[in-house]
């Protein structure tokens, strides 16, 4: 009988489709992608891939930024409910609403929310670009940052630069105890301690390195020096961590209680069963209507052109 990993590689073949992965998937659908990474490299994968079909094995709003960025692509994803906390935190309706408070100040959204948020948005960024795409804004617009909370809050400290922060936070990251971290740091006091910038403050400052998931991956991989990591993110990661480093004790950062809340419910809905109904079915297909896609690409195509080092044009006030 024909396994799922041989029915995934003929499917992918007869439909000549590639299958991106994010790294808070499960270790067997990293292994069965042809390319796992961050939020950033999944769009920037997804625009240059030249196959007509693309699977993203991700959250929605991910498969949503490729099939912005590549209208004329079939992008599918394994699960249609693998929504995302901060897209529930921002209905398009209460980001309008504040967005409009402050007609003259530019928009900057995280891509962790709805094509319709994006629409109303001047510039995206991810959590690898961010710094790059706030320091390309002139210094005498004002900012609003939305959805996450967190990871403004961090970004206006690091670049000392007033932001207006809209009130939204991942609900993986934000139950990271900083007690409990704190405890564990004594008991290892060798270790280094890497956190994603979705953390509350009172874990960010507790970080040795505070970055994306491939920034966290980085570290394990090139710090040789260090044997000891803990890592306050989604524990998909350590996959890859685990792989890069067999020699270092990886141990993730405990969350509150005894739950598995440091694992995403959303990116964790997909299986290898799913993609394979989806390379099956050709379906479901994330669709995003005409007039928000206009839209709401873009925030995404400025986003692109400054972290590829192009100048850009700002709009004026937001009407
Ligand atoms: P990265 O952009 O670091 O991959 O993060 C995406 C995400 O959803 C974190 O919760
Ligand atoms: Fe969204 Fe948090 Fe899951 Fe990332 S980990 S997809 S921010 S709910």
């Amino acid at each position: 009988m024909e396994s799922t990993v041989a029915k995934i590689q003929r499917l992918k073949k007869q439909h000549n489709a590639a299958i991106l992965a994010h790294f808070y998937e499960t270790g067997e659908i990293q292994d069965i992608a042809d390319h796992v990474g961050d939020s950033l490299y999944l769009a920037q994968m997804g625009e240059k891939l030249e196959n007509p079909v693309v699977l993203l094995a991700g959250v929605v709003f991910m498969a949503e930024s490729v099939k912005l960025l590549s209208p004329r692509k079939t992008v599918l994803v394994p699960d249609l409910n693998a929504g995302c906390s901060l897209v529930d935190h921002s209905p398009y309706d209460k980001y309008l609403a504040w967005r409009r408070q402050y007609p003259e100040a530019l928009a900057v959204t995280y891509v962790n929310s709805s094509a319709a948020v994006k629409s109303i948005t001047d510039v995206c960024v991810t959590s690898s670009n961010a710094e790059k795409i706030l320091a390309a804004i002139p210094k005498d617009r004002m900012i609003l940052f939305g959805p996450d909370r967190n990871l403004g809050a961090y970004l206006a400290k690091k670049l000392n630069r007033d932001m207006i922060l809209y009130p939204g936070s991942c609900e993986v990251h934000v139950l990271f105890s900083a007690k409990r971290l704190f405890e564990l740091k004594e008991k290892h006091p060798q270790a280094l301690v890497l956190a994603h910038p979705e953390c509350d403050e009172a874990v960010l400052k507790q970080a040795d390195v505070i970055g994306s998931t491939s920034r966290l991956l980085d570290e394990v991989k090139t710090n040789t020096r260090i044997n000891e990591f803990i890592v306050a993110t989604e524990d998909g990661i350590f996959h890859q961590m685990r792989r890069a480093r067999p020699d270092a004790l990886l141990i993730q950062a405990p969350a509150e209680g005894s739950c598995a809340c440091n694992q995403c419910p959303y990116m964790k809905l997909n299986t290898l069963d799913k993609i394979v109904h989806s390379l099956e079915t050709l379906s479901p297909a994330v669709d995003v209507p005409a007039d928000i896609a206009d839209q709401a690409r873009l925030p995404l195509d400025r986003m692109m052109a400054i972290t590829a080092g192009k100048p850009v044009t700002w709009p004026g006030r937001f009407c």
